[in-house]
């Protein structure tokens, strides 16, 4: 089953001078139900304006988005809210955790925001918390683990309620090599157990992981490439030469 569809979507920001950008110029693409993709694209390309109108968070200008099977743009304002909360887990680059709260109440917030009683939401967090490893980190504050740490308490905090789609925007973008490996690693091993997760990304090593990488260019898909047996070395390998191959063709115009 096609988990995502996004179909002849188009997004043209408008300035107050008249002036006008198209971030994405009618892009289509399917993602099936426990897929791993990762979006590559240059930087102003519409990766995360695609992300915003997939996650409800702005409007598409023409196109829509399907989300297993539901057209999102026709859901009303609070079906969008509780849709947004419970389907959908969002990661960013600067994890958007909460200074006031500590980890575990930054993790349960979602829960909190859909009524769950402290006994259910303790049944979800353990478990959650052991599988990513940050069990021993849950009355600290974000201000006293580190980047990498934190980043597996947004994704926890993305995962409690047990999204059908998550969304990353450079989520290992702040991150050293060594903890974007343990994030991306995280991502797969959250695949492997089933959920559809796409990540947009700048680094061919963190794209590597995913089992399909598209290439966004002039707001389009303009290529995509799938894993398949290939090792992560040699994933980045074809990545690259990909990459490399959209840049000649701009020389060429
Ligand atoms: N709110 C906005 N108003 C006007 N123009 C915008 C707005 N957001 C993005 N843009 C423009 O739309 C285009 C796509 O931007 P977008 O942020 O989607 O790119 P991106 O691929 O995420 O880039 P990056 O890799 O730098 O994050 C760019 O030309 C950008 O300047
Ligand atoms: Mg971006």
């Amino acid at each position: 089953m096609a988990m995502l569809e996004v179909k002849n979507l188009t997004k043209i920001y408008s300035k107050g001078t008249g002036s006008q950008t198209v971030a994405l110029n009618g892009i289509n693409f399917t993602l099936e139900e426990g897929e791993f993709v990762a979006i590559m694209g240059e930087s102003g390309s519409g990766k995360t304006t695609l992300l915003n109108m997939v996650s409800t968070l702005d409007n598409p200008t023409e196109g829509e988005v399907y989300i297993g099977g539901k057209n999102i743009g026709q859901f009303k304002n609070n079906e969008l809210a509780s849709f947004r909360r419970n389907e959908l887990g969002f990661v960013f680059q600067d994890f958007n955790l909460l200074d006031t709260f500590n980890t575990k109440d930054n993790i349960l917030l979602p829960l909190v925001l859909s009524g769950y009683s402290y006994d259910k939401m303790k049944k979800k967090l353990m478990p959650l918390s052991e599988a990513l490893g940050i069990e021993t980190l849950l009355n600290k504050f974000p201000y006293e683990i580190s980047g990498g740490q934190k980043q597996r308490v947004a994704i926890a905090r993305a995962m409690i309620t047990n999204p059908k789609l998550i969304l990353g925007d450079e989520p290992t973008g702040a991150l050293d090599s060594g903890s974007a490996d343990i994030i991306m690693k995280t991502f797969e091993k959250i695949n492997t157990s089933g959920q559809t997760i796409m990540v947009v990304t700048h680094s061919v090593r963190a794209a590597s992981f995913a089992n399909r990488v598209l290439f966004i260019k002039d707001g389009k898909v303009y290529n995509e490439i799938y894993k398949g047996e290939k090792s992560n070395n040699e994933f980045m390998e074809t990545i690259s030469k990909t990459q490399f191959m959209m840049r000649g063709a701009d020389y060429e115009k």
